[in-house]
Parts: structure tokens; C-alpha cells; sequence
């Protein structure tokens, strides 16, 4: 039985489920791990993570398809990538095939919250690990938490799929040889000063541009980027202090093997900005959230296709990829992950 949600009308919030996966690593090793029913966490007052901020993270969902499974997306991909932040901070490595495992046993073991097919919704998968155990000189923990919580939600951005004004940050996300490329809790951290002024002049999210020059574009605090060029090349930022989206890389083999267009990643230059037919934001949480103006200081940046709907191009790259995701097309191997 589905839980009685108003499974159309979510936000992006939390809603606590039921169960959540825990592991403890201690003694050079994780534990066995299990499935609990308590949301809370008792730490040191001296834990790792609060002291240095030593937690990183990642972010997936659950779908239901047309045909009624649960199903994740390359979830092999987030474990890959959470591997990938564990090295750079200094923390244990959390086995792929374990946070394989984590994820689709916390995702069963809430299905009665994983919206129904033609909801607009879907199930959020937060796998994270944070050191707990005391820390007070700058080292790396001893001990460490691995968790994996999930909560219904609905679109990242209010509005739905309306496009989005955003605005060239005068902050910078990440450095050179940073952690940009990680799943850090810190970048994260150091972004909320941007995005609350972003939000107070009235922008939905930051253009970040790379912070040694200046001026090329690299993400915003939560998604990658993609354009559309006037002739139909689908053109991605490459960059080595951006996240590695899952979904821009998806989106990348979408536009050239399942639509058959030219794709780019290269390094993109914010002067050529004004040349894009179209521009989306790409993420789990922002799926491809459409981009209508770039406001750089006062000048605007108005994509043509315009404040009212989505480029024809985004417009068909958001219905293949969630048609993979929702089952209505074939998927290329590997992709979907059925839990049941
Ligand atoms: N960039 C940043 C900074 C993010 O936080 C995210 C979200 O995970 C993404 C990009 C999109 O990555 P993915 O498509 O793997 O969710
Ligand atoms: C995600 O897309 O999963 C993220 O982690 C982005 C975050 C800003 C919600």
C-alpha cells in the first residue's frame, strides 16, 4: 500500500520514511550494516564531521515505471563516484557492490513512499559517510558512518519545468586542484552564501565561472550544464573542478544515440554564452531544468527559446531520458537498476 501523499504537488523537501541503511567502519573495517528505524544520529560533540566537515554524499532516485517496477539509474556510477570522494577526503572506501546493495534494500524496504507512475515524482536516495569519531587536531577520522536515507520528492526548482533566471556568481564554487570534482559536503557549504544572495536579487541559481580566469563556465551549486548550439550541437563544459553528473553524461549518449546529434565537451568560454540557442541545467535533482536568462551584472542573456517553455532540443533530450528512466524506452544495458 502507497502511503496517502500528495504525491503531484511535492517540493523538494525531506519527508522522513521509515527505514534507513546504516554501516559503521571502525578498526580498519566496515561492519556487516543493517536496516533501522531510527532517523537520528549520536555523535561526539568533537565528531569529524563537525569539526572538519569530513562528510561527502550522494544523490539518486527511485522511479516507478510504466509496467509498475522500482527502479533506480546507474547507481553503479554514484558508488563509483562516492569512491571517488572518499579517496579525496581521506575516508574508507564503501564497496560498490555494498552501496548497490544499501541502496536497493532502503529502497524496498520504503516502497510504500516511492511515488506512483505519472506522479512528476520520485523517490530521493541520499547515500552518505561522515567521520564520527573525536577529532580535534586536523587529521582524517578513525571512524567512520555510512548511511542511505530516502524521501519523496517532487522538482528541484519551483515552477516545474518554467525556465530559470539565473545570474553569474561573484563567488567562486571551486579552486584549482579543489574538490570541485567531489561530492563534498564543504562545497556545498561554501555555496549557501552564494545561492541566498542569489536568491535575494531575486535569481533562481548561480552561473559559477572557473575561478583562476574567470571566464569559462562551469555549473551551478547543484547541476551541470548543457547548451544547444544554433545549428543542434549539444555542447557540455569540460572542466576538471565541476561534478561529473551522472545525468549530463547520460544526456550526452542520449543526444548522440538516441536523437543523433553532435555533442561537445569542451571548455566554453562565458563570451559565447550569448550564441546558444539553448541552455539546461542537468542533474538527479534538477533533471534538465531549463534556463531562460543569464543576467551577468546587470546585462541579460536571453536564451531564445525564450522564458515560457523549454527549447525544442532540451525538450526532447528530458523526454528520452526520463522515458529511459520510466520505462517507456529502451534503456542501453546496465542503466536500470530493478529493485522489484
Ligand atoms: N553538479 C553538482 C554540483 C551537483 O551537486 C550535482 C548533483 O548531484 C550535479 C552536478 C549533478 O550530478 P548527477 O547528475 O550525478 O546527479
Ligand atoms: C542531486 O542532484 O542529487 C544533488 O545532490 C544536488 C543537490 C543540490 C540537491
Amino acid at each position: 500500500m502507497k502511503k496517502d501523499i500528495d504525491w503531484e504537488n511535492l517540493g523538494f523537501g525531506y519527508i522522513q520514511t521509515e527505514k534507513r541503511y546504516v554501516s559503521n567502519f571502525k578498526d580498519g573495517a566496515w561492519d556487516e550494516g543493517c536496516i533501522t528505524e531510527d532517523a537520528n544520529i549520536v555523535m561526539s560533540e568533537c565528531a569529524g564531521v563537525l569539526q572538519y566537515a569530513q562528510t561527502i554524499f550522494e544523490g539518486m532516485k527511485a522511479y516507478t515505471t510504466k509496467d509498475g517496477r522500482i527502479v533506480t539509474f546507474r547507481p553503479d556510477l554514484n558508488a563509483q563516484r562516492m569512491l571517488d570522494s572518499a579517496d579525496r577526503l581521506e575516508m574508507p572506501r564503501f564497496p560498490a557492490d555494498r552501496f548497490v546493495d544499501a541502496v536497493t534494500q532502503v529502497v524496498r524496504a520504503n516502497s510504500a513512499y516511492v511515488p506512483p507512475y505519472g506522479s512528476g515524482a520520485s523517490l530521493y536516495i541520499r547515500p552518505y559517510m561522515f567521520g564520527i569519531n573525536p577529532v580535534i587536531g586536523v587529521k582524517p577520522a578513525d571512524e567512520y558512518q555510512f548511511r542511505v536515507f530516502t524521501t519523496p520528492v517532487g522538482p528541484y526548482f519551483k515552477g516545474g519545468v518554467k525556465p530559470l533566471t539565473i545570474c553569474v556568481s561573484d563567488f567562486d564554487r571551486a579552486a584549482p586542484r579543489g574538490t570541485g570534482h567531489i561530492k563534498a559536503g564543504l562545497n556545498y557549504a561554501m555555496s549557501l552564501h552564494a545561492i541566498v544572495t542569489a536568491h535575494a536579487n531575486g535569481f533562481d541559481e548561480n552561473m559559477y565561472l572557473d575561478s583562476a580566469t574567470r571566464t569559462k563556465v562551469e555549473e551551478t551549486g547543484g547541476a551541470n550544464f548543457l547548451f544547444v548550439t544554433k545549428d543542434g550541437k549539444v555542447v557540455t563544459p569540460k572542466s576538471d573542478t565541476i561534478l561529473p553528473s551522472i545525468t549530463r553524461r547520460s544526456l550526452m549518449h542520449v543526444a548522440e544515440h538516441y536523437l543523433g546529434l553532435e555533442v561537445e565537451e569542451r571548455e566554453v568560454r562565458f563570451d559565447e554564452v550569448k550564441d546558444f540557442a539553448e541552455c539546461g541545467l542537468c542533474g538527479t535533482a534538477a533533471v534538465i531544468s531549463p534556463v531562460g536568462k543569464i543576467v551577468d551584472h546587470g546585462k541579460e542573456i536571453c536564451m531564445p527559446s525564450g522564458m515560457e517553455k523549454m527549447g525544442p532540443v532540451t525538450q526532447k533530450l528530458y523526454d528520452t531520458l526520463t522515458g529511459i528512466q520510466m520505462g517507456l524506452l529502451e534503456a542501453p544495458k546496465g542503466w536500470i537498476h530493478v529493485i522489484e
